[in-house]
């Protein structure tokens, strides 16, 4: 602890860790994030999850803050981050449409040893302003995100502003009740049905929502006179989620085979139906109640936003796919964060069983605004504010 430079030292700068440094971080780390794991899985988990499409390329990129004045793998890791590229696409009030990428910050961290003593608030200072203009010769970037696990103060303090972050938590079907006539569910008289998707069907839709989403932020742009952008759940972004699934549930549940279904979709016309597309999540082991393991619905599309008995028939399908996949895999609930009014009145109609759950503490969606203004949800408007874009 002695000799450590003071958080404002102009020695202190932003760097990337060498390979052993990001081992160094990560066998840290295990004890935070790495808890339904051993360190030896958690470890190949990190590294895996570096070499998929996503990742690849650049497209995750690993921060620290250290002395300048030491060389690599000698050099104290005072605190560290990644950051995460992703696409977006921006609309201006008068209807202009700007495709650029953001950069979803994870991972931050501060060893024990060196907490409280402004580590990590620094190297954020460094990282807002840097992220700006990183990658800038792949994409402007509008803005950057965070999800902060540790309360609503600590990045808004650091020009994060904080975004709504609620979900609406539904119970998981136990895997021995039938479907669509048990106590969850109500009695429900729906027709509707379900189609489970599976990996080859993503691309296609994604492409569909793409669409969809560009029409919704430039709608939006224009009605509120606001900047309005969405973050874009684009096949790689997607499977990023879902490699991470394979993984843990690999080591979770070794005897079983990776789930097929990863989402699902109502019957219905394009322009017309209700899909989802989900992955099961694990924080911890299964047996720890507490440890925040829930089944998420990473993207809800709701092609035709209309509340009628049609729509709202069509929403309980593809949901009780997602309560009964969560049943079966030891998952209690299901979790669908920042639905829109309609999806709300069309759960209302259901008769199924749910509740609002206002985070306060947890995956607090976080936002840095780069162009004019200080970019907080009075000024701009963030569309689809999904799980898919959390890292
Ligand atoms: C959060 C963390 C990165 C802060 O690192 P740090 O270098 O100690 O932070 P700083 O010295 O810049 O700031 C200290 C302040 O952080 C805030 N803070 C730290 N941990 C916090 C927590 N769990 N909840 C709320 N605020 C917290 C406090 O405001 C603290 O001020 P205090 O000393 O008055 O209590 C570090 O505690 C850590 O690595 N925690 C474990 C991993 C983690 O939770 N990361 C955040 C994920 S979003």
């Amino acid at each position: 602890m002695a000799n450590l430079p003071p958080a404002n030292s102009p020695n202190l700068v932003l760097a990337h860790p060498t390979k052993e440094e990001k081992r160094q971080t990560w066998t840290l780390t295990a004890k935070n994030w790495g808890n339904a794991l051993s360190l030896d899985d958690y470890l190949e988990r990190e590294e895996f999850l570096e070499n998929i499409p996503q990742t690849q390329d650049g497209g995750v990129t690993h921060w620290i803050l250290t002395d300048s004045t030491l060389p690599p793998n000698s050099r104290p890791l005072l605190s560290s981050c990644e950051s995460l590229r992703r696409p977006t696409i921006l609309a201006l009030p008068d209807g202009t449409i700007k495709s650029g990428v953001t950069h979803g910050i994870g991972s931050v961290f501060c060893p024990p040893e060196y907490r409280k003593m402004g580590y990590a608030t620094r190297m954020l200072k460094l990282l807002g302003p840097a992220l700006a203009t990183h990658q800038k010769e792949i994409a402007e970037c509008p803005f950057s995100v965070l999800y902060s696990d540790i309360g609503k103060k600590y990045y808004a303090n650091l020009g994060w502003k904080v975004f709504p972050s609620s979900h609406l938590s539904l119970p998981a079907i136990p895997p021995t009740t039938t479907n669509g006539h048990n106590e969850i569910n109500g009695t429900s008289s729906s027709n509707s049905t379900a189609t489970p998707l599976t990996q080859e069907d993503f691309p296609d839709l994604l492409k569909q929502d793409l669409d969809l989403l560009t029409k919704q932020v430039k709608t939006t742009a224009i009605a509120t006179k606001k900047p309005s952008f969405a973050i874009i759940p684009d096949s790689e972004t997607i499977q990023w989620h879902h490699l991470r699934q394979t993984f843990m549930l690999s080591k979770l549940f070794p005897t079983r085979a990776a789930p097929t279904i990863n989402g699902a979709i109502s019957t219905g016309a394009p322009g017309s139906r209700i899909w989802i597309i989900f992955s099961r999540v694990f924080y911890g082991p299964l047996t720890d109640a507490a440890a925040g393991n829930k089944f998420y619905v990473l993207r809800l599309v709701v092609e035709d936003e209309r509340v009628s008995d049609e729509n709202a028939e069509k929403l309980a399908a593809v949901l009780r796919v997602a309560q009964r996949e969560a049943g079966e895999w030891e998952l209690k609930s299901v979790a669908v964060w920042n639905v829109s009014g309609v999806v709300k009145e069309l759960l209302g109609k259901t008769g199924m069983q749910w509740e609002e759950v206002e985070r306060e503490e947890d995956s607090i969606a976080s936002l840095m605004w780069y162009g004019e203004g200080e970019g907080g949800p009075a000024e701009v408007e963030w569309v689809a504010n999904e799980k898919f874009a959390w890292c």
